[in-house]
């Protein structure tokens, strides 16, 4: 059985197949009536107040309220169009009959924000869940795509659980040197890299860093944001093709008025974000992030929308549908080319058509339609970019999960981004105690270091960073690097960028700061690493293990009031998603009095 949009006509019916026309709510039905309906006091003051804005009753009596929550900031690159997107979304809800607010929130902006966006995504996430709440919308548009902003605006309408739509920043142009490409992030690691080894002139670095963000839109290798952004739009959330659109082109304008348009009906047919949220449609979102080679931080995002819409959801799953599905986006840091490449190749739509086999088809998604409709169409016009399953970068497990005495909760690895030689690995510990410790130390020609070594940084998790940030790149010293080393063994309890590559064992859990076994690791120990068979092991006896486990003293709590100090009595683990305890699961919450 289909839901029938009513945006636009579907194939026709296959015989005997009911199609289901949903029933248009009227207006009294609308959440945003309780504010403009009544005839009471407050009825006059919220329209005696929309008349002080200047519109008119024509302009919003019985429309759909459609609150477009637009995470656009000065601080913000990647969100630098979002100012014009807006008005375009804005363009589209009129058109469509509806009534647009723009309501700014919370920036999550990574370049900037320190010590992470990571520590701040909750807050948007709440903040999203209450200005939804708190004010009369009856759907939303979610604007956000830097890494944070999506899983943040998402976790929050989820919560709230309001007809809501998601639109992408789209990626950036790709970056110029000399003729050369850059990608975001990745062309920055390789190019510091090369410089600290000798091999990059000030004057070439100063050229990268002119050349390398040429254009709004949001990182365009595939890292967090265009990991999330392409997530999404597989769990349902965007407009078909809508997450690979580049930032600059012209269809992203036309895609943010067409969101906007496709907003109001969704208020009318009431269709929400737990109506499309199962464990298949995760399960379509894990298998496009794996796929393309996604973000390692879609683990703790993906975990945490599915923790939000009441779904179980183990990192293990991860592991499961990694072992099945092909890596097909030749897009960088896993592959070649980047996001603009990748939406001339035919988009994320053509390259799920690849592994449609393995995707539920019959999930349904924002426009009404099934995830199967929306890329039936859809072709790969380059297979050099989008690859076919005979020709797949990788041909299964791109992502592993590990476990092991060092990693009881689990750990991540993208072996797809690491040398092969190491992933099998038996090496003598490097530590340090924390990120300032090993800065001081890492590149010290007296530091017991060889290209067997395996370095381990403690106290970069949720809480002892705080905030988990994206320092799991652990820096190669630079002494190997004048060798020639150019990956290594690398864990921590933090996270990497999507844009990241090497041999990086990453969200250790529990963390370190906890109590975890990262804690107890000291020099010289070995550490055991076995991709194939997923475990981490720290090779010492278990009474030695025990010893160091009852040495180990809680460190002192790093906040003592404010937001950090809500974050760090509610923040979960990597495995569970990082969100706070008290904002997961889907115990109703009331919508607010009005009196
Ligand atoms: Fe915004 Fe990378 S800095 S997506």
């Amino acid at each position: 059985m289909r839901r029938r949009s009513v945006e636009g006509a579907l194939p026709g019916p296959a015989p005997g197949e009911a199609i289901v026309t949903p029933k248009r709510r009227k207006p009294e039905e609308l959440r945003s009536y309780r504010w403009y309906g009544k005839s009471d006091m407050r009825g006059f003051g919220h329209r005696s107040r929309t008349a002080q804005m200047g519109y008119s009753r024509q302009d919003y009596v019985s429309k759909p309220v459609i609150a477009i929550i637009n995470t656009w900031s000065d601080i913000n690159p990647c969100h630098a169009h979002f100012r014009q997107r807006a008005e375009e979304v804005k363009r589209g809800i009129w058109q469509a009959g509806g009534f647009p607010i723009e309501m700014p929130a919370l920036t999550l902006s990574e370049p900037f924000q320190k010590p992470t966006t990571m520590l701040y995504r909750n807050l948007l996430a709440m903040e999203t869940e209450e200005l939804l709440r708190s004010y009369p919308a009856d759907g939303a548009v979610l604007m956000g795509g830097c890494d944070k902003t999506t899983p943040a605006l998402l976790m929050g309408a989820i919560s709230m659980n309001l007809p809501a739509i998601f639109m992408p920043a789209g990626p950036m142009l790709r970056g110029d040197w000399r003729g050369n490409f850059l990608g975001s992030g990745s062309d920055v690691w390789k190019y510091w890299a090369e410089k600290r080894a000798g091999n990059v002139s000030e004057q070439a670095w100063e050229e990268i860093e002119n050349g390398i963000a040429r254009s709004h839109g949001h990182c365009m290798t595939m890292g967090t944001a265009s990991t999330m952004t392409s997530a999404v739009e597989a769990l349902g959330f965007t407009l078909p093709g809508a997450a690979s659109i580049p930032a600059a082109d012209s269809r992203h304008a036309r895609m943010a008025s067409d969101t906007g348009r496709r907003a109001v009906d969704m208020v009318l047919e009431d269709l929400k974000p737990r109506d499309l949220l199962t464990a298949a449609s995760f399960d379509n979102a894990i298998t496009a992030v794996l796929a393309l080679g996604g973000s390692t931080n879609a683990l703790v995002h993906i975990v945490a929308l599915a923790r939000r819409a009441g779904v179980a959801l183990s990192i293990d799953r991860f592991d499961e549908l990694s072992r099945r599905t092909p890596l097909l986006a030749n897009v960088r840091p896993a592959g070649k080319y980047l996001m603009e490449d990748f939406f001339y190749a035919g988009g994320l739509r053509a390259l799920l058509v690849h592994v449609q086999d393995l995707l539920a088809l019959d999930a349904v998604t924002v426009n009404g339609r099934t995830l199967g409709e929306n890329i039936a169409a859809a072709e790969t016009y380059n297979d050099d970019v989008i690859l076919p399953r005979e020709r797949a970068l990788v041909a299964s497990g791109s992502l592993a999960v590990l476990r092991g005495n060092l990693a009881p909760d689990g750990a991540v690895i993208k072996p797809a981004a690491a040398d092969p030689k190491l992933w099998r690995h038996t090496g003598p510990a490097v530590t340090f105690n924390d990120y300032n410790d090993m800065a001081a130390r890492i590149d010290d020609p007296d530091l017991p270091v060889s290209a067997e070594s395996v370095i381990v940084l403690k106290n970069a998790g949720p809480l002892g960073a705080p905030g988990m940030p994206e320092w799991g790149q652990l820096p190669i010293p630079k002494k190997l690097l004048a060798q020639g080393v150019r990956d290594m063994v690398r864990i921590s309890d933090a996270r990497m960028s999507g844009t990241s590559y090497g041999a990086c064992v990453l969200h250790v859990a529990p963390e370190s700061y906890v109590g975890g076994p990262l804690a107890f690791v000291r020099d010289g120990d070995l550490i055991e690493l076995d991709v194939p068979e997923r475990r981490i092991e720290l090779k010492i006896d278990a009474a030695e293990f025990a010893r160091r486990r009852a040495e180990w003293r809680k460190p002192a709590p790093k906040f003592e009031r404010g937001f950090g100090a809500l974050y760090q009595q509610h923040v979960t683990q990597a495995n569970e998603g990082c969100d706070f305890d008290f904002l997961e699961g889907t115990a109703p919450t009331a919508d607010p009095e009005i009196h």
